[in-house]
Parts: structure tokens; sequence; C-alpha cells
């Protein structure tokens, strides 16, 4: 298997991409051809003579790729018409949804495809340079950060002027995992006072050595499960948690949310009544949208005025720094590609026997 591809996403929901010219090189290098649909990276500012000028082929249309390539590289899942198109027993790598993705995928598994989907890579050491969720959640924290801050509408860091002082924004960040971490790391670049909590213990250590201060719900136990995720808590943590966070929330001006326990529904964190208490002006920006939304009044793609607050939601935050995005993901995937690759055979082998591989393998129809 030596033929790479990508087509177009649909542009109007996914400005990422899979294949940049920098890593065009990298495939190159271990000799694999690259085929590319026309326009790859136009509306990235990417022409299609840097991928040229890198070894890549730029053919007319999704259908040329799509029927040549043995692996194809994606961000989301294929449409239903490339899902026709591409070749039996040929190798889908990406990020796919069991549950928004699940038709095309059985039909995928029908036509024998592998499918890896790089949302259920382990999360170990050797899959590190491989893992999209946290290189993708580290720029989503840090960019919540700066669409919050451009949404306040006054300064976050202390000035001390002539005219007088200007107060430091405080700024709350509610679940403290990759996204909240770099949220944390970036409102504290910015001046904030920077407070943040999670259900984990190992969390308390990790906010104070990035500055921040640790709200501990008390008499709780750790919520972590072996794999270093959270657990859902049960009533008597809610309680004791909504107790915490209802007197943290009137006295924050930005709220970043970012909990998220993998497979479940994003816990509801911020209750109606919380939001209205907090001072108009302020903001809380939710990341959890997706998966259901930590706050009250949350909604994805809008903006949401309760008595002053603004309460915001983005779906898909890494279409407003895509270049980023794209750059991170595109090594994420070749990382992938280089752990499939048998460097003594010089050709790709499936060890299954390999955490990475079985893990990411979608084999059975959903
Ligand atoms: P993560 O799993 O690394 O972090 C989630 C954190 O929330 C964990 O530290 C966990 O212990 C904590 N948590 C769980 N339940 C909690 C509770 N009840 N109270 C306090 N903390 C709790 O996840 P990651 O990768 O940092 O992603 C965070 C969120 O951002 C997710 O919802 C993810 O889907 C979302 N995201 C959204 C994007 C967007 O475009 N909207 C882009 C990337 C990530």
């Amino acid at each position: 298997m030596k033929i790479i591809g990508s087509v177009k996403e649909d542009l109007a929901a996914e400005k990422r991409i899979s294949v940049t010219p920098d890593v065009v090189k990298k495939y190159k290098d271990l000799d694999f051809s690259i085929y590319l649909e026309k326009n790859y990276g136009n509306h990235l500012g990417i022409r299609d003579e840097e991928y040229k000028d890198n070894g890549a082929s730029l053919v007319n249309s999704s259908k040329e790729v799509l029927e040549k390539s043995e692996i194809v590289l994606r961000v989301n899942c294929l449409s239903n018409d490339q899902a026709n198109l591409i070749k039996n027993q040929s190798i889908l790598i990406g990020q796919f949804d069991d549950f928004s993705n699940k038709e095309i995928i059985n039909k995928l598994i029908k036509k024998d495809i592998k499918i890896f989907s790089l949302n259920s890579l382990p999360r170990i050491t050797r899959a590190q340079s491989m893992d999209v969720l946290s290189s993708q959640a580290n720029l989503a924290g840090y960019r919540a950060v700066i669409e919050s801050v451009e949404a306040f509408e006054k300064a976050v860091p202390m000035m001390m002027t002539a005219a007088g002082t200007i107060t430091p924004a405080k700024v709350l960040v509610i679940g403290a995992g990759v996204a909240g971490l770099q949220a944390i790391a970036t409102a504290k670049r910015l001046g904030g006072i920077v407070s943040a909590t999670d259900v984990r213990i190992i969390a308390k250590e990790q906010v104070e050595s990035l500055g921040g201060k640790f709200l501990s719900v008390e008499g709780a136990e750790n919520l972590e499960t072996k794999e270093g995720y959270a657990k859902e808590a049960d009533e008597s943590f809610k309680k004791k948690q909504t107790d915490l966070l209802k007197n943290a929330v009137k006295k924050n001006d930005i709220i970043i949310c970012t909990a998220l326990i993998p497979g479940k529904k994003a816990p509801r964190i911020i209750s109606e009544d919380m939001v209205k208490s907090m001072k108009p002006g302020s903001i809380i920006y939710d990341l959890a949208v997706g998966q259901g939304g930590n706050s009250a009044f949350s909604e994805a793609d809008k903006v949401n005025l309760v008595n002053g607050v603004k309460v915001m939601g983005v779906k898909n935050i890494l279409n407003n720094l895509p270049l980023t995005a794209s750059n991170l993901y595109a090594k994420n995937l070749f990382n992938f590609v280089y752990n499939l690759y048998d460097k003594k055979k010089k050709s790709i082998f499936l060890n299954e026997e390999d955490e990475i591989v079985s893990k990411t393998l979608i084999t059975k129809e959903l």
C-alpha cells in the first residue's frame, strides 16, 4: 500500500485539512505517492504549487483521488457519495463518531474498508504524537479564552494608570483536562486571575503549576478511572460542587467550560440560577456544547444573552484557527501512518497486537 490520498472536506462545516505541504515531504521520504484534489488547501491560502513542489500530485476531481488511493486521510467522515467511490479494501483514517457516522461506517465496512478512528486512540505515551483529541483540545482551550476576552467588554490585566487602577478580570475554568489546562495558561498570560475545578484530584497540582487556584469539592472522593478519565459524579458530589460554584460564579467575569466524561452527555454544572447570578457583562464560553454543554442556556454556534451575561458555544472552534489546527492534525495523522509502516518491509502492516491498531480499528458494523 503506497498510495495515499485526501479529498476536500465539506468546507461549510470543516476548514481543517489532513495533509499539509510539510507532511507531503515526510510521506515522500517513505516512498508514498500522494494524491490530492486540486485546490485542496486553497481556502487556507496554501496553493497547489506548494504541494507539487513537495512531491504531491494534484488531480482534477475527488473521484479520481478516491479511486486511486489505498490509504485515505480525513478530518471528518466521508459523504455518502465519497463512500461509494472509495476503493474496496483500502484504509481510511480520521476522526469518526460512532453515533453520527454510523450509516456511512456500516457501508464502508461492507466494502471491507479498514477504518481507523483516532478518537479511540489509547492515551498511552507511545500514542501521544498521534493524539488528535489532545492536539485539537489544546488549541480549543486557547481559542476559547481569546474569543471570550474579545466578547468581554472590559480589560483583562491589572493596569495602574494615572486615571486609576484597572482591576484584573477573574477567570474560572471548569474541567482541567487538555482544553482546560491550556485555557488556564492562556488566561494567566493575558493577566487574568485564574481558578479552576475538576473531579480528578491530580488536576489540583497541574492547575497550581500553571498559577491557577484550585477549587476543591471538600470531602469528595477522587473521581478518576484507571485510564485517567473522569467518572460520573453522584448526587452528593453534585450538590457539594453546586454549593462550591454558586459563590465562585458570582465573583468571576469569564467562565470557560470544558468538563467532559468520555462517551457520556456533558455534566450540567452551571444552572440557570447560577448564570442569572453573574454580573452583567460576564461571559460563559461552553466548549462542551457539542456534548450537550456544561452550562444552562448554551447552544451551539449561538451567543445567548441572559441578564446581560453572554453564554457562548461554538460547535467547531478549530475552524477559527484552521491553519494551526491542520498543522498539528496532519502531523498526528503522519505519526499514525508511520506506526502502521513496517520499516523493514517498507510497507503498511496492520499488527493487530499493537494496542494503537486494535483500539482504533473499527471492525464490526455499528
Ligand atoms: P478531557 O477529557 O481532557 O477534559 C475534561 C475534563 O473535565 C477532565 O479533566 C475531567 O476530569 C473534567 N470533568 C469531568 N466531569 C467534571 C465535573 N462534573 N466537574 C468538573 N470537572 C469535570 O477533555 P478535553 O480534550 O480537554 O476536552 C474538553 C471539552 O472541550 C470536551 O467537551 C470536548 O469535546 C470539547 N472540545 C470542543 C471543541 C469545539 O470545537 N467546541 C474542540 C475540542 C474540544
